[in-house]
């Protein structure tokens, strides 16, 4: 009770901060902003949004060009990614990392005038699922790269950093104060990092609450959120010494300082590189779950409010900006929907960010036609191509929305395969001949959306306006393809 109270004041005084020492436009709020989208946002727009919510750091996993010409002179601050895949190369030879550097960092700032503060190095190489494959070679690319920032005269401007997932460390009895670095890769980690702190890097952390909760259905649910101020703490909260631990991410980020400490690392400076909630494709995926944990988030961000062992918020990278529907579905159907913002940059839910203020929509959006495409209200939802007509428009479309729990989760039959036809049809840029279905669909100017379930139009990314044929050629090839597979369907069911 005692430190709860404690917690209280805490909150109160370090709540009142920001109002009298952080008005103005800029309101440090930072963000991951992927481009695996089928239709990616226009970059102009995108980065008008970051501004206009108030975000002026921006993450990217890779060097992405419209991305980054489009940040060029925005006064947002940009932590550049350096992929997986292309480590190996990086860390076995030098020149591979100045090419990379000058191509993918020195140009942007000196040709596009964009702010490039930091570069991250791989993206989560010691994920316990990647089997060890980049451990070998994340030391050696980090040095590489920072020796190649260091000749290309950006020595002192930009920092290195390597985001790495949260199961790089861990606590024996579950408490923070006994956190230590991953057995398997203790030396490996304390290397690193004293790599970084010897060279003016930094340490980026993502924290998955959300991921924890769903990997364990004993899991406390509320222990996963902020608890909201007043409220009484969470059963699951962790006494540690004299600290009550009331929040997985308050307890998961100490657990990281402890080890750094243990191991004399605890002056690196460390952000927090990637955390959120996802909206769709999963049961605890959800606008309602979603709401209460980023908004608890962002109003720990705001009010600049640490960990017990870190009272000062770090520098915290949401994930994410924007859905993207073109992401690997590998660790679940949920990962098409982390944003905070639809695909379109409309916002998903009523956040308020800085100062109190409401998220802001994307503005200057276009859109393809108000045209969807349906099952045909007389097919036969039993017809025998139907199976392999959906199948294949899930492929190209993303049809993760219609997993058991999800928005369009309990839609009926007809329903589900309308829902596969339009994000097919919307995937392929509205082509006539991407609703053609083997005489099973239609295009329809009435909305079909019901309930949660959204039918969705795509943007209109102008592509087919300024390089007409390649974008309409790649649309009519899918199109093509898809009568073939669909005029093909009754032999292929035909078969044993
Ligand atoms: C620059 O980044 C892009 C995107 O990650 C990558 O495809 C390209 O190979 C990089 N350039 C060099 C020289 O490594
Ligand atoms: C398409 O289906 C409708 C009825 O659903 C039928 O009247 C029409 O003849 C069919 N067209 C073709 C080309 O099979
Ligand atoms: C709709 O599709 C989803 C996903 O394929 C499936 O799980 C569900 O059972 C389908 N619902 C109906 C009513 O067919």
């Amino acid at each position: 009770m005692a430190s709860c109270a404690a917690l209280a004041v805490l909150w109160w005084v370090a709540a009142a901060y920001p109002v009298v020492f952080r008005a103005g436009p800029v309101d440090g709020l930072a963000v991951n902003w992927g481009t695996r989208a089928l239709h990616p946002l226009p970059g102009e727009i995108t980065v008008r949004l970051l501004r206009d919510n108030g975000f002026d750091k921006v993450k990217l996993f890779e060097a992405d060009p419209n991305a980054l010409r489009a940040l060029g002179h925005s006064g947002i601050q940009v932590m550049v990614g350096l992929p997986n895949e292309l480590l190996a190369g990086v860390a076995g030879s030098v020149n591979a990392a100045e090419q990379w550097v000058l191509q993918n960092v020195s140009t942007y700032i000196s040709k596009y005038g964009v702010d490039i503060r930091s570069v991250a190095v791989g993206n989560e190489p010691f994920l316990k699922s990647y089997k060890g494959q980049f451990e070998s070679v994340t030391l050696p690319a980090v040095q590489n790269i920072q020796a190649a920032l260091v000749k290309a005269g950006l020595g002192r401007q930009i920092r290195v950093t390597v985001p790495l997932n949260a199961d790089v460390y861990e606590s024996g009895d579950g408490k923070p104060s006994s956190g230590d670095f991953r057995p398997d890769i203790q030396g490996l980690m304390v290397n690193l990092v004293r790599f970084l702190l010897d060279n003016n890097g930094i340490l980026a952390i993502n924290i998955y609450p959300f991921l924890s909760m769903d990997a364990d259905p004993n899991f406390p649910k509320d222990y996963a959120f902020f608890p909201s101020p007043g409220a009484p703490p969470s059963q699951a909260s962790v006494q540690d010494g004299n600290v009550l631990y009331t929040n997985v991410f308050d307890a998961n980020y100490d657990t990281l300082i402890s080890a750094l400490e243990k191991n004399g690392l605890g002056s690196i400076p460390v952000v927090v590189g990637e955390i959120g909630w996802p909206t769709d494709g999963d049961q605890n995926a959800n606008v309602p779950s979603a709401h209460k944990f980023n908004q608890g988030l962002f109003d720990r961000i705001v009010a600049g409010k640490g960990t017990p062992r870190r009272p000062q918020m770090p520098d915290v990278y949401v994930f994410a900006l924007l859905d993207e529907d073109a992401k690997s579905v590998d660790p679940g159907n949920f990962e098409r929907h982390w944003g905070v913002f639809n695909y379109d940059g409309s916002p998903k839910y009523a956040l308020r960010l800085a100062n109190g203020r409401p998220v802001v929509p994307a503005k200057g959006v276009r859109y393809l036609s108000k045209q969807w495409c349906v099952l045909r209200p007389e097919a036969d939802p039993n017809d025998p191509s139907i199976g392999g007509a959906v199948q294949y428009a899930c492929q190209y479309g993303d049809c993760t929305s219609l997993s058991p729990g999800s928005s369009c989760g309990s839609l009926d039959v007809r329903g589900n395969i309308s829902y596969a036809f339009n994000q097919y049809f919307q995937a392929s840029n509205q082509m006539k001949n991407a609703c053609a279905f083997n005489n099973l669909s239609v295009i329809t100017t009435t909305d079909p959306s019901r309930g949660t379930c959204r039918f969705g139009i795509q943007i209109d990314t102008g592509k087919h306006v300024l390089i007409g044929k390649s974008a309409a050629g790649r649309a009519s090839a899918i199109s093509t393809a898809v009568l073939l597979v669909v005029a093909l369907l009754p032999l292929m069911m035909a078969a044993p």
